[in-house]
């Protein structure tokens, strides 16, 4: 969003209602960063720390701040591969990826960066949508309607109602939800930020409203067919006794134009691109007595079953890789691309990425996500569930972060940026790490969890886990979605 014409009575005026005055030099300092004056005002109210009268020293010091900060950001690069580096792009573009980036070193410090962050982050997204005041000023604006953003720090039953207790980086405050409200209440997540509008009676909001950060009802979506499909998998868990072998070598056989009838051709022929979510190999010691379900013992040599599988794909298809909780990198998120001794293992149609991943193909905003959240969000809301990953998936949209619950099962690296927050729209968004299969568009964007490549193991047998095994999404940029089916068929 560009600003135009800020001006100091405007920055000024910002200042009084969270408590501070400024002195007109520092007032026009901040106006001259223009669109970014937003960031900058908020962040010296932080470091503010009980003084009267904001000076130019101190906005100095915070621009001097968020450029350091700016500074460890990843910048758009393109995918390169190690072993040939190749002039042109492919049509592949990195967004945004922690590879190579990453800053956490675990420290107290780091979790209040990485939250004020994301509280930053989400908040921003919310103000496009609402005008919300700071929690520390909601009692001067008794009797009126007022709009707050903030974490939720707790959310708890009161008969019929639900309280929600909100914190921004000026206070904390508890939100009454009843009827409708109440509802929406019940399913908020600790530590995912949304906005609350209602009316202040005594020290507790009265909600009326609670708003989610979400995506545009337009939303993103690419709307313009083109001449070329992208195939979406997930979790082929080589190494595995349950590897689906006869499966895989089917759907070679398809890609290559061995099977399918003419049209299964035509559509196999216009696959420009394969894009896997994750969980590559089965790994090792990932789950109690893992090694009854494994036909490769040795981490390396499952990587090198995974590099001879991928490598039976016609070299005509870009294949990228993202990796899952059963690779081998860091079970933290965000996940690094997999290791170089591993990626040099795979041929140069291969491109690997971290988890997440934010990549263009031709143009296409593809966001790619292992899915390791999807547990907590099944386990937290009862009418969500592992059959239907898309409804969740479009939680995930709503909330415009990839993993709204802190502290469950998916752990979380407090990485100086939150970098799982859903910054920009994509066009698609995919998963999988549930191994069932589901698609669906929500407001313009396409979602996938893309199934599997393993049967069912005796360890998913115990949890009652029922996985839907070989099937694959094709997507035709436009809408057009077929889904193919490589098991029990
Ligand atoms: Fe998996």
């Amino acid at each position: 969003m560009v600003i135009k014409n800020i001006d100091v009575a405007t920055v000024a005026k910002k200042f009084l209602v969270r408590g501070y005055n400024i002195n007109p030099k520092a007032a026009e300092l901040i106006c001259s960063f223009g669109e970014f004056y937003e960031e900058i005002i908020s962040e010296v109210c932080k470091m503010a720390d009980g003084k009267f009268i904001i000076g130019e020293e101190d906005v100095k010091a915070v621009v001097e701040k968020i450029k350091a900060r700016k500074s460890v950001k990843p910048e758009v690069r393109e995918v390169k591969k190690e072993k040939s580096e190749k002039k042109e792009n492919n049509g592949l573009r990195v967004i945004r990826d922690i590879t190579g980036i990453s800053v956490c070193e675990g420290k107290v410090e780091d979790f209040v960066c990485y939250f004020n962050s994301r509280l930053e982050k989400l908040s921003r997204i919310l103000r496009t949508r609402m005008h919300p005041v700071p929690i520390a000023y909601v009692g001067k604006r008794k009797m009126e309607k007022v709009s707050v953003v903030g974490m939720v720090t707790n959310v708890w039953e009161r008969g019929d109602r639900y309280v929600v207790q909100l914190e921004d980086s000026t206070g904390s405050l508890n939100c009454v939800a009843s009827g409708k409200t109440a509802e929406i209440a019940s399913e908020l997540l600790g530590d995912e930020v949304v906005g609350v509008t209602g009316t202040l009676r005594g020290n507790t909001l009265i909600a009326d409203r609670i708003v989610f950060p979400d995506v545009p009802v337009n939303g993103n979506g690419e709307k313009t067919k083109r001449d070329f499909s992208i195939i979406f998998i997930s979790d082929t868990h080589f190494g595995s006794k349950e590897f689906l072998e006869k499966e895989w070598k089917l759907f070679v056989k398809w890609l290559n134009g061995e099977v399918g009838g003419e049209k299964g051709q035509k559509l196999a022929e216009s696959v420009k691109y394969i894009v896997i979510a994750g969980d590559i190999v089965d790994g090792i010691g990932v789950y109690p007595e893992q090694e009854k379900d494994l036909a490769i013992m040795d981490i390396y040599g499952q990587y090198e079953s995974a590099a001879a599988h991928i490598d039976d794909i016609p070299k005509r298809i870009r294949v990228v890789i993202s990796p899952g909780n059963h690779d081998a990198v860091r079970q933290a998120e965000p996940q690094p691309a997999l290791p170089s001794e591993i990626r040099k293992l795979f041929s140069n149609n291969v491109y690997h990425v971290g988890n997440p991943a934010y990549i263009e193909i031709e143009g296409i905003k593809v966001l790619i996500y292992h899915g390791r959240s999807i547990d907590d969000m099944v386990a937290k809301i009862p009418r969500l569930s592992y059959e239907e990953p898309q409804k969740v998936m479009e939680e995930l949209l709503k909330r415009r972060h990839l993993s709204p619950m802190y502290g469950g099962r998916s752990p979380v690296a407090p990485e100086k940026e939150d970098y799982l927050v859903i910054d920009e729209v994509p066009d698609i968004l995919h998963c999988g790490h549930i191994h069932t299969y589901g698609t669906g568009f929500y407001r313009g964007v396409f979602m996938v969890n893309s199934s599997t490549w393993q049967a069912q193991t005796e360890f998913q047998k115990k949890v009652n886990l029922n996985p839907m095994p070989g099937n694959v999404a094709v997507y035709r940029p436009g809408g057009e979605v077929v889904r193919l089916r490589f098991y029990g068929e």
